[in-house]
């Protein structure tokens, strides 16, 4: 089968940072038109920045653009105590090369029309930059073969109570993306932490090869364990996204409702999911079948 036409929009991000690695050693999967970035975790600047030198230290010829660095109406706010205040847990990465012409909303619609099949939107941070696009032009809506996100939670939240991150950090987005008439799946909280990264999946992920992009990689990884107590590991969130795209057998999946909350403030951003159709829930992850996969693909890259 050809690979399918991608764009990631993403907030680099530890664990973005593993996924778009992820995404360049899957050439068979994933043919990447472009990589979107938002601010998120941490503010744009440093997010694409981070993009860039990813992208580069892969030695990836992907075009990455930069995009929105707040939400549509809500306050930004960082992630900086999870993520570190350069976003990927303080390890340094060479820069990589400038910015590619045109923000993100605008590529992001020009990539839709001129796609040649249906384009799987990848979303790995907050909505913002693919609500933009649809917003400005519904109809490109038709164009879009799976929208997946890494958003929301069926029980309790990681940033609020009620809360998910990326859903909270613009839900009034991820609401035109849900309502935008495309095929959704859904990547949860729920979902990923199944995909938890303990000291000995780090090590056995280390001893698959020692390639830079590994190393880099278990270095950021090892960062993330480093911070705060994870008796039961650091969920890996936004590379489960990949790894559907590469490996859809190592999900189960069923169609659910969803919706999200933008008010009273306590429950903004939480994701209303339940029986019903509109969206794909992923459901269960054979985690050591991730894990391996994760190895196998980054020990193929520089
Ligand atoms: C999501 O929020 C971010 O902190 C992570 O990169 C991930 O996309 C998890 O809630
Ligand atoms: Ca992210």
């Amino acid at each position: 089968m050809a690979p399918r036409p991608v764009i990631i929009d993403c907030d680099p991000g530890t664990d973005d940072a593993i996924a778009l690695l992820l995404a360049f050693a899957a050439p068979e999967a994933i043919d990447l038109r472009a990589i979107t970035v938002a601010g998120g975790n941490v503010g744009l600047a440093h997010t694409l920045r981070n993009a860039l030198a990813l992208t580069a230290l892969a030695g990836a010829r992907v075009p990455v653009h930069a995009g929105a660095d707040r939400p549509l109406l809500g306050r930004y706010v960082s992630a900086e105590a999870v993520h570190g205040a350069d976003g990927l847990g303080g390890i340094a990465l060479p820069p990589g090369g400038a910015p590619a012409m045109g923000l993100a909303m605008d590529v992001i619609r020009a990539e839709l029309r001129a796609a040649d099949m249906p384009l799987t939107l990848v979303g790995i941070g907050p909505a913002t930059n693919f609500a933009l696009a649809l917003a400005s032009e519904p109809a490109l809506a038709a164009r879009i073969g799976e929208i997946v996100l890494m958003t929301g939670a069926a029980g309790a939240g990681n940033v609020t109570p009620a809360a998910e991150f990326n859903a909270w950090s613009d839900p009034e987005a991820l609401a035109i993306l849900l309502g935008c008439g495309a095929p959704v799946s859904l990547v949860t909280l729920e979902l990923t932490a199944q995909a938890r990264v303990t000291p000995a999946r780090l090590a056995a992920l280390s001893a698959c090869g020692d390639g830079l992009c590994l190393r880099v990689a278990c270095d950021i990884l090892a960062a993330s364990l480093a911070v705060g107590a994870h008796p039961a590991g650091v969920p890996l969130h936004d590379p489960c996204v990949i790894a559907w795209l590469i490996a859809p057998g190592l999900f189960s999946a069923e169609s659910c409702a969803v919706a999200v909350d933008c008010a009273p403030p306590e429950m903004r951003g939480r994701t209303r999911i339940g029986p019903g159709e509109g969206a794909k829930l992923l459901r269960r992850l054979d985690a050591d079948g991730f894990f391996a996969l994760l190895g196998a693909r980054l020990s193929m890259l520089v």
